[in-house]
């Protein structure tokens, strides 16, 4: 069968990036241009500071990923584009790029909702993961239970009534004076702390929800800190960071676990930014061998936006010959 190479593009939020992926599993390159820096100071993604940058990096970061391939225009079969969910205008520069690419290419186009492509991540470098199979997504702005029936179809099983759990991490990483992004910054100063030095509440909501909420937990971490102010008791930032994300991952680990049971798969697998974090991983990786479940997750930057997960769900839609209308637009709510 003729190999079959796709340009992924994705700017939905603050990360600028191309990647080549060959059949839908193997990265011939995967240029992320990062805006963290830019947008450290402000302690979060400024919206319009983000699509400004995209439009300064896209072209050179998609040359970028072409010269690493060691392919030319013309090689590519289809070019793939999120088109939602993100942030309007961060959306719009990678899918405007995209779609005049692949008008002057004369390839096809194919548009991505960015969900898929971190569900699609699980995909690249590991031939045993095929559907079906159960998945969290968890990042910056999702937290989703998804049941994968096939490459293109999903039933969502649950997802945040608030919070998505990445976004938790950052508000408290920040109230904790850890920085931005706070994932990263909680999981290193949680391997210092008491994961039982405060018992935060755990939102499990209904006996047979798969749904998610974390803006309670973010509130009793707030008030808990508030009342040792004024008591001016001191504590460390390590415990309080631990005793949080033992609160979150037990419940995420927990839901996917009992998603994975009931659907009676044998597959578990993690998707989006905090995938990456250390917790989840054992833990998930504890509770899926006391269930005879296989667990996988992609490598980290494999987790956190990149285009090689878009490319990867392009190949999927390109291969039924799904393509995008000539009028498609940013979908900034888009469902998956
Ligand atoms: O998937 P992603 O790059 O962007 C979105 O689609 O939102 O995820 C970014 C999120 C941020 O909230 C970041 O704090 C979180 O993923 N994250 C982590 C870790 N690394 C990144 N959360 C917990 N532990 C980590 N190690
Ligand atoms: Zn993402």
């Amino acid at each position: 069968m003729k190999d079959v190479l796709i340009l992924g593009i994705e700017t939905s939020c603050d990360e600028t990036s191309a990647a080549i992926v060959k059949n839908g599993r193997e990265v011939l390159s995967n240029i992320i241009y990062s805006q963290i820096e830019i947008h450290q100071p402000f302690g979060g993604v400024v919206p319009e500071v983000a699509s400004r940058n995209h439009v300064k990096k896209i072209s050179s970061i998609v040359d970028m990923a072409f010269k690493e391939a060691g392919i030319g225009y013309s090689d590519i079969d289809a070019v793939a584009a999120t088109y939602g969910p993100g942030l309007v205008g961060s959306l719009l520069v990678g899918l405007s790029f995209g779609k005049s690419f692949a008008y002057a290419a004369k390839k096809p186009l194919v548009g991505i909702n960015h969900i898929d492509g971190h569900i699609s991540a699980n995909y690249i470098g590991n031939e045993s993961v095929k559907p079906p199979f159960v998945t969290l997504v968890a990042s910056g702005g999702h937290s989703h239970l998804i049941y994968v029936k096939d490459y293109d179809s999903y039933d969502v099983l649950g997802q945040t009534r608030d919070d998505a759990a990445g976004e938790a991490f950052d508000k408290i990483a920040r109230t904790l004076g850890l920085g931005y992004p706070g994932g990263p910054a909680i999981d290193k100063a949680a391997l210092e702390g008491d994961p039982d030095f405060v018992q935060f509440p755990r939102a499990y909501l209904e006996d047979d929800s798969y749904d998610f909420s974390f803006s309670g937990l973010k509130s009793a971490v707030l008030n808990y800190l508030n009342g040792m102010k004024m008591k001016n008791i001191k504590y460390r930032p390590e415990d309080v960071a631990a005793s949080f994300q033992m609160a979150v991952v037990e419940v995420l680990t927990e839901k996917t676990i009992k998603a994975a049971l009931d659907y009676k798969t044998d597959r578990v697998c993690l998707s989006g930014g905090v995938a990456c974090n250390s917790l989840l991983r054992k833990m998930m990786r504890e509770k899926c061998d006391a269930h005879g479940i296989a667990l996988d997750y992609p490598a980290p930057s494999l987790c956190t936006d990149n285009a090689a997960m878009i490319a990867g769900a392009g190949y999927h839609k390109y291969q039924k010959g799904v393509f995008a209308p000539e009028n498609l637009t940013a979908k900034p709510n888009l469902k998956i």
